[in-house]
């Protein structure tokens, strides 16, 4: 299977669609944050079930929303006619290789989408090379101290060594590396952390849902021996518990928001 492929069954196992509202409240700090406005030609990047690429929509922006999972492009498709929106160009395409003209668009955004691309070095100048001179880029990735992190450190330590395993895509969420990615390519450049709340009973109903919903860790599970599993469910509801928050019965997911203005 080429890598390619792989990062589509990824995300099309699971039901993504039952993770992404959660997100919800990001998408929005993130169209808020890049001031998008009516007219202005927005993309996002690893637009999943539409989160982002609707609510710039809503504003009135002509929007293209772009992913490498034909399944999730379904997904976005009945979002948008739920929504009433009939005018977003849905494209499948590569955030390392988009397949736009340079300067194409006013706004580019990518909502913990980009950062899963490979190679990162690609994703940053692709975003920067599309997006037209003044024009902005934002976009949101977990922090290295966030949950999903600390889940991934978890299944790490269960699964063969891989030499050639990519950088972690939460790097994304750590500013002195975004700040060496995007380099001379960007004007302006700041940073804000946010949090989304996802409700569960308990630990161990976060990652149960983990478990069963998200392609990340279904496919990444099957590398994993079987007998091993009583012990990883351990490790995983230790990793989550300080992470859970008693009074909201929910765990605190947080991320970074990078907002930039293209050279
Ligand atoms: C965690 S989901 C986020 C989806 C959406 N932005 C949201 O906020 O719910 C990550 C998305 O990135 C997409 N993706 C992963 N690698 C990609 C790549 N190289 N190019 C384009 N999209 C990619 C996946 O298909 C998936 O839809």
């Amino acid at each position: 299977m080429s890598s390619k492929q792989h990062v589509k069954r990824v995300w099309t196992v699971g039901s993504y669609s039952d993770i992404g509202p959660n997100f919800l409240p990001m998408a929005a700090h993130l169209v808020e944050a890049a001031g998008v406005g009516r007219d202005q030609h927005v993309l996002d990047v690893g637009c999943g079930t539409g989160n982002v690429a609707i609510s710039a929509a809503r504003r009135g922006a002509h929007v293209t929303g772009l992913d490498i999972t034909p399944d999730m492009l379904e997904n976005a498709r009945e979002n948008a006619a739920i929504a009433g929106l009939d005018r977003i160009d849905w494209q499948e395409g590569d955030a390392t290789d988009l397949p736009f003209e340079d300067d194409t668009f006013d706004v580019s955004l990518s909502c913990v989408g980009h950062m899963f691309a490979n190679p990162p070095d690609a994703a940053a100048s692709e975003l920067v090379r599309v997006t037209r001179p003044g024009g902005r880029l934002a976009f949101t990735s977990w922090t290295p101290r966030s949950v999903v992190p600390a889940m991934a450190k978890v299944l790490q330590e269960y699964l063969p060594p891989n030499p050639d395993a990519p950088d972690p895509p939460f790097l994304w969420g750590d500013a002195d590396v975004v700040r060496e990615r995007l380099g001379d390519g960007v004007a302006t450049l700041s940073f804000a952390t946010g949090v989304v709340e996802q409700v569960a009973l308990s630990p161990a109903h976060y990652w149960e849902g983990a478990r069963t919903q998200s392609g990340l860790f279904i496919v990444a599970l099957e590398n994993v021996e079987e007998d091993a599993f009583p012990a990883l469910r351990e490790d995983m509801i230790e990793a989550i518990e300080p992470y859970f928050d008693d009074g909201k019965n929910a765990v605190s997911m947080e991320y970074r928001l990078t907002e930039a203005t293209v050279e």
